[in-house]
């Protein structure tokens, strides 16, 4: 027998259907607080960003609590904090095909300036979110501030450097992947995943909107503009384009793939335009601050060839491996961004004005040898498994001369400050563009002694640091970009403290960071 509320679902459905629509609530109550999640705004352009959030009463319910019908949410977006001069507003729909998420793309705001917004449905009312605009397509701004974070593993602790990454009052974060993990049950947790790894869009669902109940990270999204990137486990840890890590059958795969695509869509302050289709969802796009800088989002995972030289009795997943004793490894075929989208960036640092060029991805690009003393080591999930593709992409940005190339990387759970090299094995071959990887905002990392072991054989990297959980803050200006470590205390508690570990500095035309003196 359906419960009262199945048999309401499935009539709303089969109402649905005949209007062709869903059934819109004009008066909707709740059973709760609906705003539980937050808002968040992302992607701003010069006269617009998309704002976010999602209706939802209870986060570990598929549905959110929340009855099978299209609820109407108004929004509104002001130049003050206590929202009394309002300069625009309207009307969006948050329906149940879409988890009542809410995504609306905003135009006709100025260019580079703070604006306040809030939603309301009902007679209930959202926080407030602070957001801003890009500055205008020809200007060049003094500074602008970013926060760079990756990889919160909710039972590895606390996310406490949210609180503190936006107390820094940042413009812009760059998340760049893991901001959920699949996983669940580990040791010496500080609280718990659901058992089971989510499969279905309703475990997605519910794992985003567990991750998003954590009020360090709903302070950090209400607090400035993101933009974002993935990695694996957003779907499956080291899966790479349609092939999982553990051998599941590739339509089922796909099919999961979807599943996960779409909660993570629903969960994030991403144009209605990135919207996902089935498997697949383009994440790939440009950010420009002025002249200032252009941000060009990459995504590794979606596209890449698959993983080189397998382990015996290995289904998919990543290998550390002798690069000597694998030939795949250096085939010129093998792709970590597929070629569509490494023409597309190409295009895009090539025809770039900006004074700075940021590609904001997922793994490290700089090698990291593990082996310590003669012969080499390369981890397949990161770059160093695509060493060709790493290679044609740094011998471009050397050969157009594109403007002060910076990258940014997460995944390693640690600090890496390194110079990029078109040949890592040859020290002769230059120094082309700089790389700033942040450590994880929770997820646990190798000891430092073991990172210590490798870095006599990577002389490129100045710095390497696993011993601390936080993210990076950079300062752009167009003469300079400076990079602050921030590093947390601990993650076992939620108001641990944050300082800075280590400054470094790119100056304008000198590729390679430099401690900051
Ligand atoms: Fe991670």
């Amino acid at each position: 027998m359906p419960n009262r509320r199945e048999f309401l679902h499935a009539l709303a459905s089969l109402g649905a259907a005949a209007a062709g629509i869903a059934r819109a609530t004009p008066q909707p109550r709740f059973a709760g607080e609906p705003f539980r999640l937050g808002v968040a705004s992302g992607y701003p352009t010069p006269n617009g960003v998309v704002l976010w959030t999602r209706l939802l009463v209870d986060p570990l319910a598929p549905d959110g609590g929340i009855d099978p019908d299209a609820v109407p949410v108004r929004w509104e977006v002001a130049r003050d904090e206590a929202m009394r001069q309002i300069v625009c507003s309207g009307a969006a729909e948050a329906t149940p095909e879409w988890a009542h998420s809410v995504h609306v793309q905003v135009s006709g705001l100025e260019p580079s300036r703070w604006y306040w917004y809030r939603f309301s449905a009902g007679d209930a009312q959202s926080p407030i979110g602070r957001t801003r605009t890009a500055p205008a397509a020809g200007a060049l701004p003094a500074s602008l501030r970013f926060v760079v974070a990756s990889c919160q593993h909710y039972e590895h602790g606390y996310f406490g450097a949210w609180r503190h990454a936006a107390a820094d009052s940042p413009d812009l974060v760059a998340f760049l992947g893991d901001y959920i993990y699949e996983g669940f049950g580990a040791k010496n947790a500080v609280r718990s995943h659901d058992p089971g790894e989510p499969q279905t869009l309703d475990g997605y669902r519910r794992r985003y909107a567990l991750y998003r109940t954590d009020p360090d990270l709903a302070t950090a999204h209400a607090a400035c503009p993101w933009i974002l990137t993935w990695d694996d486990h957003e779907v499956d840890n080291d899966y790479a384009a349609d092939r999982p890590e553990d051998g599941m059958p590739r339509e089922a795969f796909l099919a999961r793939r979807a599943a996960a695509y779409r909660a993570y869509y629903e969960h994030m302050p991403m144009p209605p335009e990135m919207r996902p289709d089935g498997p697949a969802m383009r994440i790939h796009t440009v950010l420009d601050w002025g002249r200032l800088a252009r941000f060009a989002i990459l995504d590794d995972r979606q596209h890449r060839s698959p993983q080189a030289c397998l382990r015996p009795g290995q289904t998919g997943g990543s290998a550390s491996v002798d690069p000597d004793e694998c030939e795949a490894l250096a085939d010129p075929q093998r792709t970590m961004l597929g070629s569509e989208q490494e023409r597309w960036v190409e295009a895009a640092l090539a025809g770039s004005p900006a004074r700075w060029n940021i590609l904001a991805q997922q793994t490290p690009l700089a090698r990291f040898d593990q082996k310590p003393g003669p012969g080499r080591r390369a981890w397949t999930d990161g770059w160093d498994g695509y060493p060709a593709a790493r290679r044609r992409l740094l011998e471009f940005i050397a050969a157009q001369r594109v403007a002060n190339p910076v990258t940014l990387a997460g995944d390693v759970h640690a600090f890496f400050v390194s110079d990029l090299k078109p040949d890592f094995e040859d020290p002769a071959s230059p120094v082309v563009a700089s790389e700033l990887v942040t450590s994880s905002i929770t997820s646990r990392a190798w000891p430092q002694a073991a990172l210590a072991h490798f870095l006599a054989d990577n002389p490129h990297t100045h710095f390497a640091n696993s011993d601390f959980r936080g993210y990076l803050r950079v300062d752009l200006s167009p003469q300079q970009l400076r990079a602050d470590l921030r590093a947390m205390d601990n993650v076992r508690t939620p108001d641990a403290s944050c300082s800075t570990l280590a400054s470094f500095v790119v100056e304008d035309g000198r590729p390679g960071p430099r401690p900051a003196g």
